[in-house]
């Protein structure tokens, strides 16, 4: 039902579209406001460990990005974000994609657990990593942001 890929450049014109949402700007790091270089940048310079596309199997059409930010050399924990679209939300892409990313890149010794730090308000995110197998594990102030202010943000781990 649904596929991870690696961006391409033509990636750069529907992540400009999604990233004018304001769900994504309330609860990811985007720039804000997101512009069609910020789009450009980021598919050039692919910043994160990893970033895959999330598509429609079928249609191939691109839904979201997934991403696994960086790596903890010292706790070798893998910090991981993800957003879907307005138009490919409510399928439960997002879980989806979040195991098959898991799938793509174990194993992988340099990561010993997957961790999601997500703002305690944004209910609809925790029942995403939820249903992808992470468990709630601690709280720390500061590490979501929402609208760039720091809040609560609820650490998820997942252990590979
Ligand atoms: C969090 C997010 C990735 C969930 O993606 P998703 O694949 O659409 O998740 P689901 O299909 O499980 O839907 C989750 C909820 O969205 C709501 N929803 C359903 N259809 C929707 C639609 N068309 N538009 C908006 N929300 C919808 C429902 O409340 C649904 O919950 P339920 O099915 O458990 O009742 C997505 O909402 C998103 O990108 N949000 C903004 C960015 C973000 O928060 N990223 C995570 C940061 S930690």
């Amino acid at each position: 039902m649904f596929q991870l890929r690696r961006l391409e450049y033509d990636d750069v014109e529907w992540i400009f579209d999604a990233c004018q949402d304001e769900a994504i700007q309330r609860w990811t790091l985007i720039p804000r406001p997101y512009s069609l270089e910020d789009a450009e940048w980021f598919v050039e310079n692919e910043p994160e460990y990893v970033t895959m596309v999330i598509e429609d199997s079928e249609s191939s059409m691109p839904l979201g990005l997934v991403s696994i930010h960086d790596i903890d050399e010292i706790t070798r924990e893998a910090p991981m974000g993800y957003w879907i679209a307005p138009w490919g939300r409510g399928m439960k892409a997002a879980s989806a994609a979040v195991k098959l990313l898991i799938a793509t890149i174990t194993p992988d010794e340099n990561i010993q657990s997957v961790v999601a730090y997500i703002a305690e308000e944004n209910t609809v995110s925790r029942r995403t990593i939820e249903r992808a197998g992470f468990v709630e594990v601690e709280r720390e102030w500061g590490m979501a942001r929402e609208f760039m202010n720091e809040v609560m943000a609820l650490k998820y781990r997942k252990t590979l």
